[in-house]
């Protein structure tokens, strides 16, 4: 079977994720906010569970030539939701989805249509729509699209015009669950969106979930207590801060008691540039981690903080290889000021890796740092995200 990926704020990101995942193979990336995977078996309540950069996942129906003329495409539709969609107790409730179609395809149109045609079949519905040309996760769950009905996704490839069915959507409730519900905040520390911290994860590819998942710069435990729920079972945070331990500890208790887990991670005061006096070599198999990412104001000597940072993260990062085993990878979000200055800290020891398969980074949507890296940044912010994978 072939399915599709809604990726993202950050799609690139998104992408570099499902390849660590999946593998790339049969990976094909569509347009900026589809990515297909061929013949395919995929769990997709499960896997979109575990992803942080993906917002649906629908499987491939069908196919059929762009300039389909509208009653004909209605039909179709009808006779797939007929086959396809879930039924409830009440009206089959339906929504489409225009992934940039183009051209005088409308989904609204298209939509009385399809009612009309299952009103043919004696099916009662309810058509869901949004002032957007694409629901949004929260539209699909809220109307229970997936349990009384179906979601419909349109996207054009060359001169067809593909239909997918939404198979399962990004859990929003529970991350702002998550997010919002924590019961120790560190607003001025800062604290890692939570996709983020699953994306981080998952591009770090941990060989086993028994093998032990290191964050050296914990703060509130957000990539703790997200790898918690991911299924790995040996999980250290260190901070140099009591506060941040205190808090990561709290954070750690509540999402073992909310969702019922027998995963204790555990927790201690430490400085990151000293942690191989701490911890055995080689024993650690994966450090995710957001380190200290310099002053929250005062911007103003970029070239002071740049070389405070560079010299701690050379510092932590020489600990870092001697604590990791053989192999074992170390992912991290450096600051990129102004979205032009980068860090260098020492690397010598280390083998990059890039995020994002060589296959995908020549896409002219897909635009990467000057040395190849990922950057995650919203609108107005003055210090960006760089994606960083360094092998031992
Ligand atoms: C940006 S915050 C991490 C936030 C965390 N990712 C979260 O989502 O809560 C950086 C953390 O690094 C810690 N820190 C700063 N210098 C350190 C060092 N030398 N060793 C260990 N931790 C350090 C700070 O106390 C702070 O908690």
């Amino acid at each position: 079977m072939d399915y599709i990926f809604i990726l993202g704020t950050h799609p690139a990101w998104s992408v570099a994720e499902i390849a660590a995942v999946l593998g790339e193979s049969d990976l094909y990336w569509e347009n900026e906010r589809i990515l297909i995977k061929k013949d395919a078996e995929i769990a997709a309540e499960n896997l979109i569970k575990r992803l942080g950069g993906t917002l649906k996942i629908a499987q491939i129906e069908a196919f059929v030539s762009a300039d389909i003329p509208f009653p004909k495409l209605a039909k179709q539709c009808a006779e797939l939701l007929l086959k396809k969609a879930a039924r409830g107790d009440g009206k089959l409730v339906f929504g489409l989805s225009d992934q940039g179609v183009g051209g005088r395809f409308a989904a609204d149109k298209l939509g009385l249509n399809i009612k009309k045609e299952l009103k043919n079949f004696n099916i009662s519905s309810r058509l869901v729509t949004s002032q957007e040309k694409e629901l949004s996760s929260v539209v699909v769950g809220q109307n229970k699209l997936l349990n009384r009905g179906a979601e419909l996704i349109f996207f054009r490839h060359d001169q067809d015009l593909f239909i997918a069915r939404t198979l399962a959507i990004q859990p929003y409730k529970d991350l702002s669950r998550r997010d919002f519900g924590r019961p120790s905040r560190d607003d001025y520390s800062g604290m890692l969106p939570l996709k983020l911290a699953r994306m981080m994860i998952n591009c770090a590819a941990p060989r086993s979930f028994s093998d032990i998942l290191l964050d050296p710069f914990c703060g509130s435990g957000t990539i703790v207590t997200e790898a918690m729920l991911m299924g790995y079972r040996q999980i250290i945070g260190t901070d140099l801060s009591e506060k941040a331990i205190k808090n990561s500890r709290a954070n750690a208790e509540w999402v073992r008691e909310l969702y019922g887990l027998d995963i204790y991670p555990k927790f201690h005061i430490k400085n990151a540039t000293r942690l191989a006096q701490f911890l055995k070599p080689k024993t650690v198999g994966t450090i995710v981690s957001e380190p200290y990412l310099g002053p929250q104001r005062g911007l103003d000597n970029i070239e002071a903080v740049k070389a405070e940072l560079q010299t701690l993260y050379s510092q932590a990062l020489d600990n870092f290889y001697q604590i990791l085993s053989p192999g074992g990878r170390v992912v991290m979000v450096w600051p990129v000021f102004f979205g032009r200055e980068f860090l260098k800290p020492a690397l010598d020891k280390w083998k990059p890796i890039n995020a994002l398969p060589e296959k995908f980074s020549h896409i002219p949507w897909v635009k990467l740092s000057y040395r190849d890296t990922l950057l995650y940044h919203r609108a107005g912010q003055r210090v960006w995200r760089e994606l960083i994978i360094l092998e031992k």
